[in-house]
């Protein structure tokens, strides 16, 4: 409060327009200088121990399934990355790469870092069927990543691209009409399975897509500082692969009765490639598995953290909608800036350095794209939110892996994200999170579980 302002008049906040409580409006009459000082008054009253020096280190401590990570990450990865970018965790036994040039450089290295053992550090893998690609090294990954490369193609993608739009127009239509709700569970999971139903050749219908949700997000239950993947997660993962199995029986005799072999989607083309003895008959449900959990998990958490970083910053909304060719520049600095795959795992089949670090063969090894994406060596002013971020092949983004198993989907995901941005800033209202949301548990993926929103009138403006 200014000196000389009228102290009857009951105050206003200047942001919210709302009249201050009385107490906020008491005047200081006699204000006393606040002295900061280490005074006789402290000495008094604080008992003073000998300093003891911690061990060096001591303070650098990463663990993926700590709540200090799950919540705030990126301050821990730039200690990693600053002085120990080969860390080994005590806690798992496993080693972690944070720097760009390491992990990317891993990524390629799939003699010597491989992905049998799965490519995450908890067993997820262990409730997936034969065919997981992820869990796969040469020579069965390449014939496997092969019997579906043709329903990745561009082509095929962009195909997809107006059926997409109507549905994100569709789930924004139901949300706007109620003023918001949970962007999570009601618009980010919905469209990210509505778009894999038909990419795997699943049913489509509400009811399958609510089943398939509901199974997603039970397979997705972790516990904050426990390894491990919970009872009903696995049990969630055996049932997703029951359903999967009937919908492959049922396919194989539409086909065997005479209906079109040639259609693209991941069922009829892993089909077409047993006929052809390229894949073996159990390999067929755990590979359509992967791909349904990889195209729903990672992408919807996309979804969130964009909604996240247009709540953060408000005026992007105005500029966006101003400037909507800048929406594929939005979305690939929010896949760095929060990815949404923060890290994966592999194993090492020779004695391997990095910076200097011998990592022993037979070492389980966690590559944090999350980090090599922050990373100051790479990129300039990291922790900044910067729409104008030039991407070149020197930084290429670590979000979608790189090598041999580098995603399958990316081309997906961004249109995905395109679409539920652009219809998102089609309306004129401004979306805003409200109240507390949740993250996913698991500790590969980083997004939001919950994430409730509100359309707000007006909202910001540059004025
Ligand atoms: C923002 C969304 C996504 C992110 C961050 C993401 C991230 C990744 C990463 C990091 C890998 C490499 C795994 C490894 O090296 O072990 C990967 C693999 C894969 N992704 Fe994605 N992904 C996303 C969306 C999708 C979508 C939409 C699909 C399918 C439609 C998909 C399908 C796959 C498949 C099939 C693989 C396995 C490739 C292989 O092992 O050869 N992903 N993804």
């Amino acid at each position: 409060m200014k000196q000389n302002e009228d102290s009857t008049q009951p105050q206003v906040c200047p942001y919210s327009g709302a009249v201050l409580p009385s107490s906020a409006n008491t005047p200081q009459t006699e204000a006393k200088p606040i002295v900061m000082r280490m005074d006789a008054d402290t000495e008094e009253t604080t008992v003073k121990a000998p300093i003891v020096e911690p061990p060096e280190g001591s303070n650098i401590f990463y663990d993926p399934l700590s709540y200090a990570i799950y919540d705030h990450p990126y301050d821990v990865y730039k200690q990693l990355r600053d002085k120990a970018p080969v860390y080994f965790s005590p806690r798992l036994g496993v080693y972690v790469l944070s720097r760009y040039e390491d992990v990317m450089a891993a990524f390629k290295n799939h003699e010597h870092m491989v992905s049998k053992f799965g490519n995450d550090i908890d067993g997820t893998h262990d409730s997936y069927g034969k065919g997981n690609l992820v869990a796969q090294d040469p020579p069965r990954h390449t014939a496997l990543r092969q019997a579906v490369r043709r329903v990745f193609a561009l082509r095929e993608i962009l195909a997809k691209e107006d059926g997409m739009r109507l549905v994100a127009k569709e789930l924004l239509n139901d949300m706007k009409k109620n003023g918001g709700g949970d962007f999570a569970t009601e618009f980010a999971l919905p469209l990210a399975f509505a778009t894999t139903t038909r990419l795997i050749g699943l049913p489509g219908s509400k009811e399958d897509i609510n089943w398939l949700v509901d199974h997603l997000s039970r397979s997705m239950v972790r516990t904050v500082g426990e390894l491990g993947v919970p009872e009903d997660a696995s049990t969630s993962n055996f049932e997703a692969e029951e359903y999967i199995h009937s919908v492959v029986q049922k396919r194989m005799d539409e086909l065997a009765a005479g209906a079109d072999a040639n259609v693209s989607d991941v069922i009829t083309q892993v089909l077409a490639s047993v006929e052809k003895g390229k894949v073996d008959d159990d390999e067929v449900v755990g590979l359509a598995h992967l791909i349904y959990s990889a195209s729903t998990d990672a992408p919807s958490a996309l979804l969130t953290n964009c909604v996240a970083v247009l709540d953060k910053f408000p005026h992007l909304q105005v500029f966006l909608r101003e400037n909507p060719s800048m929406i594929t520049n939005f979305i690939e600095e929010v896949l760095r800036y929060d990815t949404p795959g923060q890290n994966v795992s592999r194993q090492t089949t020779a004695e391997l350095v990095f910076q200097g670090v011998t990592i022993p063969a037979n070492s389980r090894v966690m590559l944090l794209q999350g980090s090599a994406n922050r990373d100051e060596r790479v990129f300039e002013n990291p922790d900044e939110f910067d729409l104008t971020r030039d991407f070149s092949k020197q930084t290429k983004l670590a979000s979608f892996g790189d090598g041999i198993h580098a995603c399958m989907g990316a081309p997906l995901a961004r249109l995905m994200a395109r679409l539920a941005v652009e219809v998102i800033l089609e309306q004129s209202d401004e979306i805003r999170i409200v109240g507390f949301p949740e993250r996913w548990v698991k500790q590969l993926v980083r997004g939001f579980s919950k994430l409730p929103i509100k359309f707000v009138a007006g909202g910001t403006n540059f004025a």
